[in-house]
């Protein structure tokens, strides 16, 4: 008989934000006269950019010609898209990085999700925690991160992020193989700085450890001592792989595109991981489609880095107002100056799924509990500054009038 991946039977529950999706569907349900406000899941609100937009059509009335037609494409990407990268995203920032160690793809999700596939089961896996929940269940799909109990998975160490240490992990006492970091952090919304992270490219240089950085939120970094990549912090191309995505840079959650950065620098024992994760997408994926890649370059352009950064302007507003109107009302917060993400305790040390459901219920906004984060989420919500301007000043009115 078949056997199924049983691994998937530990797994407890929904993912997370399917769960909001459901207890949100399930309001709308009971109250189909009453307004919902979701500041819950990171998906954005404003519309692609005009420079964005006119590359894609003009990628998609190329693709109705006999010239202009593109069937499959490089599994890594189309040059024009990583060479605008590498000099864009690398070069600005006096960091050399070469096109083929760019893997463009469909998500930071993906990626940090199938990046697994590259790694053994035996290595020991270090988390945040909180901590933006693909990376563990990920690694509990593929047996990686032992059995579920008392909401913590065996294998897995966890690095408590809390208000004590300023949401900022400490470095392992044990010995650990990969190390997931997101910095500006999903979900505390608190970025590390240079300083902050030197010690962990050191710690990964001296115990052969891989960190793999989740840089999706790198757009909304104001302060200067705050990298936009790991790169930045010297020795990390022998130790670190990079994820990032035009999602919340430049709209496309639903348009779908990102990269991954697999330095040649990067090798254990001897093997390549850039030929390993090469030949694991040249297997298992065919390439992002050309009218995507070619809206996604048109964010390099001029005008495309213009509008997009106006658009991060406003949500970073957006940010602020959510500070404010929190702070105003008691709660502590955390976040928001260099995230889309802002971290609220909670009232009277509520649980957060108690939290959430009270402002459900009497307000209608949707927002996301800490504790679907992990442990150390308890007593905390998320919320994301990705609404509307109009939605986020009404959102607060009604939540400040609840507290
Ligand atoms: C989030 O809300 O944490 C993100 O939108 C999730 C994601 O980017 O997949």
């Amino acid at each position: 008989m078949a056997k199924i991946n049983d691994n998937y039977l530990k797994l407890p529950g929904a993912y997370l934000f399917s769960t909001v999706a459901r207890k949100t569907n399930e309001f709308t349900e009971s109250y189909p006269d009453r307004e919902v406000i979701k500041m819950s899941i990171g998906d954005v609100t404003k519309p692609l950019a005009p420079a964005v937009i006119d590359a894609m059509r003009k990628a998609v009335d190329e693709m109705g010609t006999a010239e202009g037609f593109h069937g499959y494409g490089p599994e890594q990407g189309y040059d024009f898209l990583r060479d605008k990268i590498v000099e864009m995203d690398y070069k600005t920032r006096g960091i050399d990085i070469a096109s083929d160690e760019i893997f463009v793809s469909d998500g930071a999700k993906s990626d940090c999700g199938n990046i697994g596939d590259i790694f053994s089961a035996d290595n020991k896996v270090a988390v945040c925690d909180p901590v933006y929940p693909v990376y563990v269940d990920t690694n509990a799909m593929s047996g990686r991160a032992g059995e579920y109990v008392n909401e913590r998975w065996s294998n897995l160490y966890y690095m408590p992020c809390t208000e004590e240490n300023g949401f900022m992990p400490r470095l392992p006492e044990e010995k650990v193989d990969i190390i997931y970091l997101c910095f500006p952090n999903n979900p505390t919304g608190v970025a590390a700085t240079r300083e902050q992270l030197r010690p962990w490219v050191e710690y990964a240089r001296e115990n052969g450890a891989v960190i793999l950085y989740d840089s999706a939120y790198e757009a909304f970094i104001t302060n200067p001592d705050v990298p936009h990549s790991i790169y930045e912090i010297e020795g990390a191309k022998e130790v670190a792989i990079e994820f990032r995505s035009f999602s919340k840079t430049a709209g496309f959650t639903g348009t779908r595109c990102a990269y991954t950065v697999v330095p040649h620098a990067l090798k254990l024992d001897g093997v390549s991981l850039n030929s390993l994760w090469n030949r694991r997408q040249c297997t298992k994926f065919n390439g992002v489609p050309y009218v995507i890649q070619k809206a996604a370059e048109a964010v390099y352009s001029d005008e495309g880095q213009k509008q997009t950064k106006e658009a991060i302007k406003y949500y970073l507003e957006n940010a602020e107002i959510i500070r404010e109107a929190l702070n105003d009302a008691g709660l502590k917060v955390y976040g928001g100056e260099n995230a889309p993400y802002i971290w609220a305790k909670t009232p009277n040390g509520m649980k957060s799924w108690e939290f959430f459901d009270k402002v459900l219920e009497e307000t209608g906004v949707v927002i996301t509990p800490g504790s679907g984060f992990g442990p150390s989420g308890e007593g905390y919500v998320r919320l994301t500054a990705f609404s509307t301007k109009e939605n986020t000043i009404k959102a607060m009115k009604k939540i400040k009038d609840i507290l």
